[in-house]
């Protein structure tokens, strides 16, 4: 499954470009929620999330979390109609309770580890979580280069996850484009979220279609 993250869609336009989009399939968005501590960047509030909602109640809004004030801006989040959340491990040391709050709420689970973090670390929330998120950049910005040590990152979840029994999908965030959309999805990834290569480079059908046929090749 691609999520194409709409942190580098056209914000002066950002319907048409979702619109765009869910013409050629894409059934979830990814929104990047940076908040100037966590990530030394800046990004949206939970309004973008209602709104997005409202105008597409269809499609699904995963919200990546960059924040370490989860006891304010989860709930916020949550409230405004996101219909998955995934934060950073690093960010919170009640992983376990967020979780557990996810889905007293009804909504989707996921952790998060960026490039520096032992993939072991999530082994204790393997069975409580709906998707697992590895970071193929630093979080903070768009249009980053993907990280090739991510690739044996993904191998050993992958691996981790086989021996829980579970069937966690492993996602991929950052640098995706057609050239590594493949070498991750060999390594054991299932839903790849692109940001700039599908809002930034060409058409969106076109670009979207590039990486759908390097998926399914
Ligand atoms: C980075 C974000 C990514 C980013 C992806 O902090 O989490 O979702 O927008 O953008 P590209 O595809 O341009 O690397
Ligand atoms: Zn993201």
């Amino acid at each position: 499954m691609i999520a194409p993250s709409i942190l580098n869609a056209n914000n002066m336009n950002l319907g048409h470009d979702i619109e765009a989009a869910a013409q050629c399939g894409i059934s979830r968005f990814h929104i990047d929620i940076m908040d100037g501590h966590f990530v030394p960047n800046l990004s949206y509030g939970p309004e973008l999330v209602k709104n997005f909602k409202n105008q597409f109640p269809n499609l699904e809004a995963e919200v990546h979390l960059m924040s370490n004030n989860l006891d304010v801006v989860l709930p916020a989040f949550v409230k405004a109609g996101a219909d998955l959340i995934e934060f950073h491990l690093e960010a919170t040391n009640k992983p376990d309770s967020w979780l557990t709050y996810l889905h007293q709420h009804g909504l989707k689970a996921g952790l998060v580890i960026s490039p520096d973090t032992p993939v072991d670390k999530v082994k204790p929330f393997l069975d409580k979580i709906d998707q697992l998120l590895i970071m193929s950049v630093y979080p903070g910005f768009g249009g980053q280069s993907f990280i090739e040590k991510s690739i044996d990152r993904i191998k050993q979840a992958r691996e981790l996850i086989t021996t829980t029994g579970r069937q966690v999908p492993i996602e991929v965030d950052g640098g995706i484009d057609e050239d590594t959309v493949g070498k991750v999805t060999q390594a054991g990834a299932d839903i790849y979220v692109a940001g700039s290569y599908i809002f930034k480079r060409g058409p969106i059908a076109e670009q979207i279609n590039k990486l759908n046929k390097v998926i399914s090749s």
